[in-house]
């Protein structure tokens, strides 16, 4: 059934952006990206539509570019937004604050004040784990103490309350705060996976860029954490469980207006070395590591409590971690130098 309006989707040519666009189009929306292409690629886009078995409107621009956010808004009439436009590497943020902040912050504001002058005021925002910092407890629930220890957690922090606020003074609004755990995988077509350009900050990328010969070996950050093999422990997400979460969020929203805010894993954690060993059954091939000391701003353990997105939305995740590494492998093997 053809939903009334548009979805647009800020950044929808990037990794978690075109899976995003097939489970949309999947559940009918129409759907209209907006993206720089800095990070995204409209070979992604291409494949997303054949995918979901429907086009999809793609107009490049930045969303710090207010111009273009109020011309895109005249030329669409857009019924919601998923801002997933952003800048998300935890180390860049430390050499390159600024930029963080124009891009993450200063573009989340641009985005919403033109919403605003368009009349669109339902919004489904991409947030990250990285906004509780080192957890005191786990798994972490939404009522864990927020506490980023990096840029591009306190950018993502600094956009949540800006939204809190916004939905306090005009409760018409309808947001969705989703905090994404550690999104990986690829669609299990093998057409859409993560492509990132340059030498991967995140572990799964890496590994497999490893397992299918363009890099040698990998570094594993420290092995002395006070976790079950030393290793970091992590909840990994399916990329293709993130963006149905999305969908879940959108029809979840109250209609009335208001804010909910969602953690989206599994609720199981894994280490590196289990991530090393799931991903050698899943390709067949061996992942040379070494020892390497510790990443400046890592926390040894993190893993989510998703019982309220389940409550919230209905959404639980449904891919293991074969599953994520068995998909990843295929999307690989498949397209060993990515889009290019
Ligand atoms: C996972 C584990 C590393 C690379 C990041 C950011 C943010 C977020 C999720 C969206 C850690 C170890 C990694 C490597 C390694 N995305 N590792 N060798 O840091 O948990 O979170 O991704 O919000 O981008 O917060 O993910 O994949 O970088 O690291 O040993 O070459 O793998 O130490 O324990 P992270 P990651």
């Amino acid at each position: 059934m053809q939903n009334s309006g548009w979805i647009l989707v800020t950044g929808g040519a990037g990794y978690i952006g075109a899976h995003t666009c097939v489970a949309l189009l999947e559940a009918g929306h129409q759907v209209l990206v907006f993206d720089s292409l800095v990070n995204g690629s409209t070979e992604a886009l291409a494949r997303a539509s054949a995918l979901g078995g429907g086009e999809i409107a793609f107009v490049q621009g930045d969303v710090r570019d207010r111009a273009a956010l109020d011309a895109l808004f005249a030329r669409y009439p857009v019924s919601a937004v998923l801002h997933l436009a952003g800048v998300k590497a935890v180390g860049e943020s430390v050499r390159q604050p600024l930029h963080y902040y124009e891009v993450n912050v200063s573009g989340s504001l641009s985005l919403l004040q033109a919403m605003d002058a368009a009349g669109v005021h339902t919004l489904v925002f991409s947030s990250s784990a990285t906004v509780y910092g080192a957890p005191v407890r786990l798994p972490i629930d939404e009522q864990a103490a927020l506490g980023p220890s990096n840029p591009y957690g306190r950018s993502k922090l600094m956009v949540e309350d800006q939204l809190r606020d916004l939905c306090a003074a005009q409760p018409h609004w309808r947001v969705a705060i989703l905090r994404y755990f550690n999104p990986v995988g690829a669609h299990p077509s093998g057409q859409l996976g993560e492509d990132p350009h340059g030498t991967p900050d995140n572990l799964m990328p890496f590994v497999s860029q490893v397992a299918v010969g363009r890099r040698p070996e990998l570094a594993v950050f420290g092995n002395d954490y006070p976790t079950p093999d030393g290793t970091g422990v992590r909840d990994y997400l399916h990329v293709c469980d993130l963006a149905a979460g999305h969908v879940a969020a959108l029809k979840a929203l109250p209609a009335q207006g208001g804010l909910l805010t969602v953690n989206l894993g599994t609720g199981r954690g894994h280490s590196v070395l289990d991530v090393v060993r799931a991903f050698e059954a899943a390709s067949g091939q061996t992942v040379p590591l070494r020892f390497a000391p510790r990443r400046p701003g890592d926390i040894a353990a993190c893993w989510a409590d998703p019982s309220r997105a389940e409550q919230l939305l209905g959404w639980r995740a449904e891919c293991d971690l074969d599953a994520m590494c068995r998909d990843v492998w295929r999307w690989q093997r498949g397209n060993p130098q990515g889009y290019r």
